[in-house]
């Protein structure tokens, strides 16, 4: 059973781009701040320094919650050569500006230049320990070529090389420092292929150090083989110092220079303005909005394009004869992949997720669409020749590092939204409305054109096996139908995980949020097939399954409650099922109290009465005629406090809901079963959007309710900012708190849009 090892067979869908100017990533998914070049095996350059957290000194390095910093993240980021972050270690604040450059005689992704800037907290009492400032910086040959020294490590007045080396992608390259204020300089070699460990031989050459020398800094050694060299900088707060990056032609002063001090400030402020300048004509924000609502736009969009990465690696694929093995041994390696993503949070989900990719490339493809169709492209590549991609991309070992267990196999009889086709069907609106210029367009064409094969493999992936018992009724496969633990059994592949359904899941089973899903998709390959002029072909199949899936009788007919007035599930269900402590028997161990569900009436086929976002589908697809009664009902729903509305967004499931806000099993609080999320919420903004201009009886009710709830959306989100000084993953539907990962700047900074009224416009 090879096939589950074979991509597709064709040439790459990304490389046609030749977005050669991407090559350099400032990769911050893992790290505080560090450099890679988008090639496996490739260079690294990153930064550490010493902070301490309850009174305990430790190495910042892998961005994470437990060094507590008070805020951090871009306030500004291009995607392509320019970014600043700031990051708050208790009373000391760090600033990192990076700038990459394209000077004459550089090669591959050009040069790039740092600037790091430590100030503190003068106001506050400041003790002797935290007036200065330990940096470490480093450049790493992942690949383990040695490095060399640079002279300016034995002498600083002369010579400011601190390494330099040769790589086969850049050629040869060099290191540079520069800086006008005092420092102590140390370094030391290593040699290591692991980065995300390299903070602890740091900390152990320290360690010897301070016993030795009763100081805390580097042996200043390193031999021939190190492919790792770390640079200390201990220096009195405030410092500043630039680190320069050269590839290519080297030896040319003026390179240098004109990456360095003043010349750098200037540049870095020329970027800055640009940043401003585009930002403005991409979202065209109205006065209306304050400038903290205006400032946390730009650091969410910042930190949205700052989270994307480049990965390599190869996923873990569950065997198809043993989807529930969950003990890691029984499955096969996926083939080596790239690829080029943003994540949905630096510190806790530090990898590629395909559903939230369609959310984040909503945004994305406003600012910079060659980066857009640079990651679509890349997802795509990872499409086998069944039309299955892997939905959680956890590559290579640091990735791995950041994974439980039970998510780390991909199972290839599971789906995951195609989340794509929203973003596609933007772009082809935008064509369509000549949005792009013509240059664009024409990109844009020949890259759908290389991406054709593979989104159709992809739709008749969905269209065969996840297919239900009746036509146009389609069911994520996957759940669990046999456990007892569960009081509704999850379904991971929605994307909504533990989001309410069937009680009892079968193959009866009629997932609403699905066949919306299967809409979105064959109307989107109809609108590309006719751009790309493949109707004959192709177009009328697509067509004819976009028009059966927005029929209005058979959706109602299959998926509406007359009573609930709302669209609901199909499947084999029942209301009485409960969560009771029951004492276990086990063979060789003693019994133990264990959280087991009861069913206390038997399941039938019926309608799923859970009023929520699955509900709300229907009208995210716009699938309801402006001028039907139902329509009023969905408006009904959403605006009334006892299920789904709040003065801060809208809540996942309705409070009428028999597990509103209910564990799923002892381990498991509630997820998708109350809190808001950003990305339901955007979908369902979009489509009031829609109603409130189309003419119809409920326009003016969709208008109110559109304006109440972005207003309710922006404030509360601008207002947890700046309490918690970050973005949060959901907002809890009682008070609006920010709960969940935070600084999760994938799709809840789809706010950005909300703000700017950015919707699809077809
Ligand atoms: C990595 O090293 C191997 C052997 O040492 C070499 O063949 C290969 O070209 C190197 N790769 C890069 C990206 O430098
Ligand atoms: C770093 O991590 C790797 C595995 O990821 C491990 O083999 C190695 O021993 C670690 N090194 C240190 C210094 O902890
Ligand atoms: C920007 O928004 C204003 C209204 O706030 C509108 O009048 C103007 O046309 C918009 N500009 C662009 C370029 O969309
Ligand atoms: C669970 O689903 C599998 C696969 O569809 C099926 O073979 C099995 O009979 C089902 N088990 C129960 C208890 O329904
Ligand atoms: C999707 O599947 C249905 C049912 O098998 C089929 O009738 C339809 O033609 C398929 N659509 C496409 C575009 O392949
Ligand atoms: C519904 O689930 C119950 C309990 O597993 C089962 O006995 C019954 O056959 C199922 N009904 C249908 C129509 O699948
Ligand atoms: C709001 O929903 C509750 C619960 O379903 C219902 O009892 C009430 O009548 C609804 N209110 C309005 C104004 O529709």
């Amino acid at each position: 059973m090879d096939f589950y090892y074979e991509n597709y067979g064709l040439t790459s869908t990304y490389d046609v781009l030749q977005n050669l100017h991407l090559y350099i990533v400032i990769d911050t998914i893992m790290y505080w701040f560090v450099v890679i070049l988008r090639t496996p095996q490739s260079l690294v350059a990153g930064l550490m320094w010493i902070g301490s957290t309850n009174g305990r000194y430790s190495m910042r390095h892998v961005c994470q919650d437990s060094d507590e910093l008070k805020t951090y993240g871009w306030t500004e980021h291009n995607g392509r050569d320019y970014g600043h972050q700031v990051l708050v270690d208790q009373e000391m604040t760090l600033q990192t500006s990076f700038l990459k450059s394209k000077e004459h005689g550089s090669s591959y992704g050009g040069d790039w230049a740092v600037r790091i800037e430590v100030e503190n907290d003068e106001a506050k009492l400041i003790e002797e320990m935290s007036r200065s400032i330990h940096l470490f910086f480093y450049v790493a040959d992942e690949n383990g070529s040695a490095l060399n020294l640079g002279s300016g490590a034995a002498d600083f007045d002369d010579d400011s090389i601190l390494a330099s080396g040769y790589q086969r992608d850049i050629g040869n390259w060099q290191l540079q420092l520069n800086t006008e204020d005092e420092f102590e300089f140390h370094y030391s070699g290593f040699r290591t292929p692991y980065i995300h460990n390299l903070s602890d031989l740091v900390q152990a050459n320290l360690g010897t150090q301070a016993r030795k020398v009763g100081r805390l800094q580097l042996s200043d050694t390193s031999d021939d083989s190190s492919n790792i060299l770390v640079f200390q900088l201990s220096a009195r707060i405030p410092f500043k110092a630039d680190i320069i990056f050269l590839s290519g032609t080297l030896a040319q002063k003026e390179r240098v220079i004109s990456l360095a001090g003043a010349s750098l400030t200037n540049r870095l402020s020329e970027k800055q303005k640009e940043f401003a300048d585009k930002f403005q004509r991409c979202f065209n924000l109205s006065d209306e909005l304050d400038s903290e609502s205006v400032t946390m736009g730009k650091a969410a969009l910042g930190n949205l394009l700052g989270g994307i990465g480049y990965f390599y690696g190869r996923s873990k694929i569950a065997l198809p004869d043993s989807p529930n093995i969950k003990r890691g041994d029984n499955f096969i390696s996926y083939w080596p992949a790239e690829l080029y993503s943003a994540v949905p949070s630096r510190p806790f989900f530090p990898r590629g997720f395909l559903w939230d990719e369609g959310f984040h490339q909503l945004l994305i493809w406003r600012w910079d669409i060659h980066i857009c169709l640079d990651i679509i492209g890349h997802w795509l590549d990872l499409m086998n020749v069944d039309g299955w991609i892997p939905r959680e991309q956890i590559l290579g070992a640091e990735a791995l590092s950041k994974v439980p267990e039970e998510f780390v196999l991909q199972h290839p009889t599971n789906g995951n939204p195609p989340t794509l086709f929203l973003v596609l069907r933007d772009v082809i609106c935008s064509i369509k409305t000549n949005t792009f210029t013509a240059a664009e367009s024409n990109g844009i064409s020949v890259f759908l054109d290389r991406a054709f094969l593979r989104l159709e493999g992809w739709f008749k992936w969905f269209n065969t096996t996840q297919s239900g018992k009746s036509v146009s009724g389609y069911f994520w496969h996957g759940r669990d139908n046999t456990t007892t633990r569960e009081l509704n059994p999850k379904t991971l592949s929605s994307g909504l995980d533990d989001y309410p359904r069937a009680s009892h899941p079968s193959e009866d089973e009629r997932h609403l949020d699905l066949r919306c899903w299967m809409h979105l998709a064959a109307d989107c390959l109809q609108s590309i097939s006719e751009l790309l002029e493949k109707e004959n072909e192709h177009g009328k199949e697509y067509k004819s399954t976009a028009k059966l899936l927005s029929d209005f009788e058979l959706l109602n007919q299959m998926h509406f409650d007359d009573v609930y007035g709302a669209y609901f599930d199909y499947g084999n269900h029942t209301e009485e099922v409960r969560l009771t402590w029951q004492v276990v028997e086990k063979v060789n161990s003693y019994p133990s109290r264990e959280l087991i569900r009861e069913v206390l009436e038997k399941p039938v086929l019926r309608l799923v009465p859970h009023i929520g976002y699955v509900s709300l589908f229907p009208l995210m697809s716009r699938l309801i005629p402006p001028g039907s009664w139902i329509l009023e009902k969905q408006l009904d729903l959403i605006s009334n406090r006892s299920t789904l509305w709040t003065n801060f967004g809208l809540r996942s499931l309705s409070k009428t809901s028999s597990v509103y806000m209910k564990r799923n099993t002892e381990h498991d609080p509630p997820y998708w079963r109350g809190p808001i999320w950003m990305n339901m919420n955007y979908r369902i903004l979009s489509a009031l959007h829609y109603y409130s201009r189309e003419d119809g009886p409920y326009r003016e009710q969709a208008k109110r309710i559109y304006d109440d709830l972005r207003n309710n959306l922006i404030r509360n989100v601008v207002g947890n900012y700046y309490q918690t000084g970050y973005i949060w993953e959901q907002y809890d539907q009682q008070k609006g708190k920010g709960k969940g990962a935070r600084l999760f700047t994938g799709w809840t900074s789809l706010v950005l849009l909300i703000m700017a009224e950015k919707y699809n416009e077809c």
